[in-house]
Formats: structure tokens, C-alpha cells, sequence
């Protein structure tokens, strides 16, 4: 018969101590179980691991596609439609004595007889559209060195510029006359055809 001594450390020698499990151990475990059932995953099923792997792959395909696309965009100019600066205002006989102020336009064209020029509205301050005034009386006046009698004015409504009647401005903060466009007649229609691309002198007339 065993003695009380030999016994009791026979009992301790048997008796398993289980250390705890650390962090690093359990991420260890859990990894390995996923690659396990992974493994074990039937043949033609997509596995978690092949499933995120392609996430992954799709993601970065779709930021480099991004990233070429704006580069791309980058190359190319933002498109710009402007009004063309060429365009047809109607046939002459459609225009009677005097001006004619085509607002779409910021445009004045007037008519003396056979004769035709196109004068801008847009006020050569900060570009406010000046305003035609007919005089009550003709006004003698003497401009770019010469004299004449006028029957209108152009007046600006934002700051108190006036013009002449032929564009020469005499008040208020406009630093020049108002421009003067080049007038053609159209070869296909005969319609009068302004140029605003090209500006030319106060004396420009076009005869019809
Ligand atoms: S914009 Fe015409 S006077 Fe200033």
C-alpha cells in the first residue's frame, strides 16, 4: 500500500495546467481554421479567401481606371460655345432710315440711303449696353475734328458715359468710342452679313 505521500504526488504529476490562451494564438488558431475550411471547400464554390482575393483585385482595377480617366479628361479642353462672331442680320431693304438696335446681338445697325455700318452697344467702360437717344432737335456738334449735326446720342445707363451719334464718346469714364464692325453683303442671299471678330474705323460704310 502506497503511503499518503506517494500518493498525493501522483495526483499532482497527472494534473494537466492549461496555460491561457494569448492573442497572437487565438488570431493563429482562427487563421488556421479559415485556410482549413477554405481547403475544404467543395471544388467549383468560390472560398472566402479566393472571394476576398478577387475583391481586392476589382478594387485597385477601379482606382487605376479612375486615375486614367481623369488624366485623360485632363488632356482634353473644356468646350466653350460662343456665340459666332459672323452672322447674317437680315436683307437691306428690311432696314429703314436710321438705327436699328438688334438687342440679341448688342448691335446697332444703321441705314443713310444705300448706305450701311454696324455700331457696338456694349459701352466701352466695363460694357454695360448704351442706349440710343433721339434728340428732339438736331445738335451741332464737333468731334474727331469735324462738325455735324446729330439726331441721337448713345448713352450708358450704368455709370453716365455719352457718345456722339458716330460712337465718339465726350462723357463720363468711357475711354474710347464704341467699335465699329465690319458689314458685307451675303454672296448666297444678299442679306447683310456683320463681322464682329473685326473691328473698323468710324467711316466704314457699306453701299448697297
Ligand atoms: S459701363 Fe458704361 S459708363 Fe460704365
Amino acid at each position: 500500500m502506497k503511503s499518503g505521500k506517494s500518493w498525493l504526488k501522483a495526483r499532482i504529476s497527472n494534473l494537466k495546467f492549461e496555460k491561457p490562451e494569448s492573442e497572437r494564438e487565438r488570431l493563429d488558431r482562427i487563421k488556421a481554421e479559415v485556410l482549413a475550411a477554405d481547403a475544404e471547400a467543395p471544388s467549383g464554390k468560390t472560398s472566402r479567401r479566393s472571394f476576398l482575393s478577387k475583391l481586392g483585385i476589382g478594387a485597385t482595377l477601379l482606382a487605376i481606371a479612375g486615375q486614367v480617366y481623369a488624366h485623360l479628361r485632363s488632356l482634353k479642353p473644356n468646350v466653350l460655345y460662343e456665340e459666332p462672331r459672323r452672322f447674317k442680320v437680315g436683307a437691306p431693304d428690311q432696314f429703314g432710315e436710321g438705327g436699328k438696335f438688334l438687342e440679341d446681338k448688342r448691335l446697332f445697325v444703321f441705314r443713310q440711303g444705300k448706305t450701311f455700318y454696324a455700331i457696338s452697344a456694349s459701352c466701352t467702360h466695363l460694357g454695360c449696353t448704351v442706349k440710343m437717344q433721339k434728340l428732339n432737335q438736331p445738335k451741332r456738334v464737333k468731334a474727331r475734328g469735324r462738325e455735324f449735326d446729330e439726331q441721337y446720342e448713345f448713352h450708358c445707363p450704368c455709370h453716365g458715359s455719352k457718345y456722339y451719334g458716330d460712337g465718339t464718346n465726350y462723357a463720363g469714364p468711357a475711354p474710347r468710342p464704341l467699335d465699329y464692325f465690319k458689314l458685307e453683303v451675303a454672296p448666297d442671299d444678299g442679306q447683310l452679313v456683320v463681322d464682329m471678330s473685326q473691328s473698323v474705323g468710324q467711316d466704314f460704310r457699306l453701299t448697297v
